[in-house]
């Protein structure tokens, strides 16, 4: 019978058997699937396990320091990468959402590429793909999805050329949280929220810029700080705040100002697949748009999307 446990024992033998004394790489994203891979992959092979974890600089307020945290003390042997100028510079300018994801993909690749050259002799490549990628396809989430839908067209990057394994791709989400919490992986890592591979980038309408980015990590910081103080953060699916192209007018004191509106979305789902708009509290929506008005500034106008998908979907990009 399937126990999250029984299946700990039975894939780290597997991995052992498979991989012996083979060197491995993997790109943690900070999300549940690569990080529950890199927890059995660190079981079966210990220190031959080299993990990359790529701040694109389009990440949540904080999140790369805390995360690469939380990987440390998980016992993983991770190395981060600083690549935000990168990844900025590839994006200035640029406003179409496709464009945008292309540009970020391609860095990342770049970027994961040059990581992987100094890993010596490496033979692996792991990937948290779980059932439904499998089945999908084409994944939307992480970096493995970003690496499947932008091959370069001058052939492929040599980390690409390795053989990959993927100790997760019989398992639902749900069976890989089992498996997370099994293994002692943080709950506030299990618990977490999907987000985008391309990140703030896509909740940025427009073009991109690293004050632009800033202020959104402000706005959505307060937004995931209120839903997890108030308890409704396990309620939601998937929440985020939106950067709009769109300034409108407003008072401060006796000023009349003239500033940018953000637009905060919370949808529960099962898959992404379809949404609901969550019918947060009026009085914790009132808290949070004073919140970001008086404490961000450049921010004068905070609205909440009530679309569903179809025909909405999540991202607003
Ligand atoms: P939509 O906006 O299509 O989003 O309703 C469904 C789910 O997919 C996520 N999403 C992405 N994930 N790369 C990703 O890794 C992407 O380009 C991307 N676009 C959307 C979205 O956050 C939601 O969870």
């Amino acid at each position: 019978n399937w126990t999250p446990h029984n299946f700990v024992e039975m894939a780290v033998s597997e991995l052992i058997e498979k991989l012996k004394d083979d060197k491995v790489l993997l790109g943690l994203s900070g999300g549940v699937d690569s990080s529950v891979a890199a927890m059995l992959l660190h079981k079966a092979i210990g220190e031959n396990l080299y993990c990359i974890f790529v701040d694109n600089g389009l990440l949540r307020k904080n999140e790369y320091e805390e995360v690469l945290h939380s990987y440390k003390d998980m016992g993983l042997n991770v190395r981060g990468v600083d690549a935000k100028e990168k990844f900025y510079d590839a994006l200035a300018g640029i406003s179409d959402p496709e464009e945008k994801r292309k540009a970020i993909g391609r860095i990342f690749i770049d970027v994961f590429d040059e990581a992987a050259h100094q890993v010596k002799d490496v033979k692996w490549l792991a990937q948290g793909t779980i059932y439904p990628d499998v089945i999908e396809s084409i994944s939307v989430n992480g970096p493995s999805a970003t690496i499947k839908s932008h091959h370069n067209v001058g052939g492929l990057p040599d980390f690409m050329k390795l053989k990959v394994v993927e100790p997760l791709r019989a398992l639902f989400k749900d069976e890989v949280r089992l498996v997370g919490k099994d293994m002692d992986v943080p709950q506030e890592i299990l618990g977490r929220h999907p987000f985008p591979g391309p990140g703030l980038a896509i909740r940025i309408l427009g073009d991109i810029t690293s004050e632009k980015v800033r202020i959104l990590q402000e706005v959505d910081h307060i937004f995931i700080s209120n839903l997890k103080s108030s308890g409704e953060y396990d309620n939601v699916w998937q929440a985020g705040a939106i950067l709009l192209p769109v300034q409108s007018v407003g008072v401060m004191g006796d000023e009349r100002t003239y500033e940018n509106a953000v637009a905060l979305r919370a949808v529960t789902s099962t898959d992404g697949m379809t949404a609901d708009w969550c019918h947060l509290p009026y009085t914790l929506l009132g808290k949070i748009s004073n919140e970001i008005i008086n404490r961000v500034k450049g921010i004068n106008r905070v609205v909440y999307d009530i679309s569903s998908k179809p025909p909405a979907t999540i991202e607003w990009e």
